[in-house]
């Protein structure tokens, strides 16, 4: 794969190298969603293609996921037919310094969790602009909603304190669907979040959410694409 010239690109492409570096022959492999994990499966796809690798089965996140395993050549299975997740490797929109994450900006955050935190190993793969001190303080908070009740758990979450918005699509008249058939909506706090696994459990308890973005406790390893003096670097959190 040429080398990206954008900065942002480029720190993308590399830390998608070391994650995909990190997969063993043989592995059951979890296949994030985003731009990130879209480099990850291009090099695990050129690995296989080149031998380095064998025998490596892929459990996308979503649609993306399935559509990009495809066209490089990673063979997929089921949590249905496989008994394990060996690794899982996908993006985030933000990492606190305990490694927990807002994940959703591409409203696969529901499959993404199931995933994730089925695999015996998580890493997670960002440029260093997704580092925050604090959760919910560079992104709004992603909710998976059944569409039947997008009015009380949007009314439920203003009681909250929380600020929500139904995320409207692009170049698509209307709501964004997710590939789970609901709605997501974008969840502003004020403060941030101060209490990420609380939030966690009271917002899933709400009758018609489906899933929310925080992944609290389920991080292994984040590697972090940085540009240093003009030379992309990945290191390790
Ligand atoms: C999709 C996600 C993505 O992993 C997250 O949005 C990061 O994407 P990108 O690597 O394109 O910045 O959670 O639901």
């Amino acid at each position: 794969m040429p080398a990206e010239t954008d900065p942002t690109k480029l720190m993308k492409q590399q830390v998608g190298k070391a994650a995909a570096d990190r997969v063993v022959s043989g592995s059951i492999v979890g296949l994030g969603t985003g731009s990130t994990a879209a480099y990850m499966i291009e090099f695990l796809g050129e690995k296989l293609k080149s031998g380095e690798l064998k025998d490596i089965k892929g459990i996308p996140t979503s649609f993306q996921g399935t559509v990009l395993a495809k066209q490089y050549g990673i063979p997929l299975t089921t949590l249905d037919e496989a008994d394990r997740i060996d690794i899982a490797i996908d993006g985030a929109d933000e990492v606190d310094p305990q490694k927990n994450l807002i994940k959703g900006g591409g409203a696969a955050h529901t499959q993404e969790k199931i995933v994730d935190c089925l695999a015996e190993t998580f890493i997670v793969v960002v440029d260093s602009s997704k580092l925050v001190d604090k959760l919910g303080t560079t992104f709004l908070l992603p909710v998976e909603v059944i569409p039947m009740a997008i009015a009380p758990v949007m009314r439920k979450i203003e009681a909250l304190g929380g600020q929500p918005t139904l995320r409207m699509g692009v170049k698509k008249a209307g709501p964004v669907v997710t590939d789970n058939g609901n709605l997501i909506v974008d969840v502003k706090f004020d403060q941030g979040i101060d209490d990420p696994a609380g939030l966690d459990t009271i917002l899933n308890n709400i009758p018609g959410v489906l899933e929310n973005g925080l992944f609290v406790g389920v991080t292994d390893t984040v590697l972090i694409g940085e540009i240093v003096d003009g030379t992309p670097i990945v290191r390790e959190l």
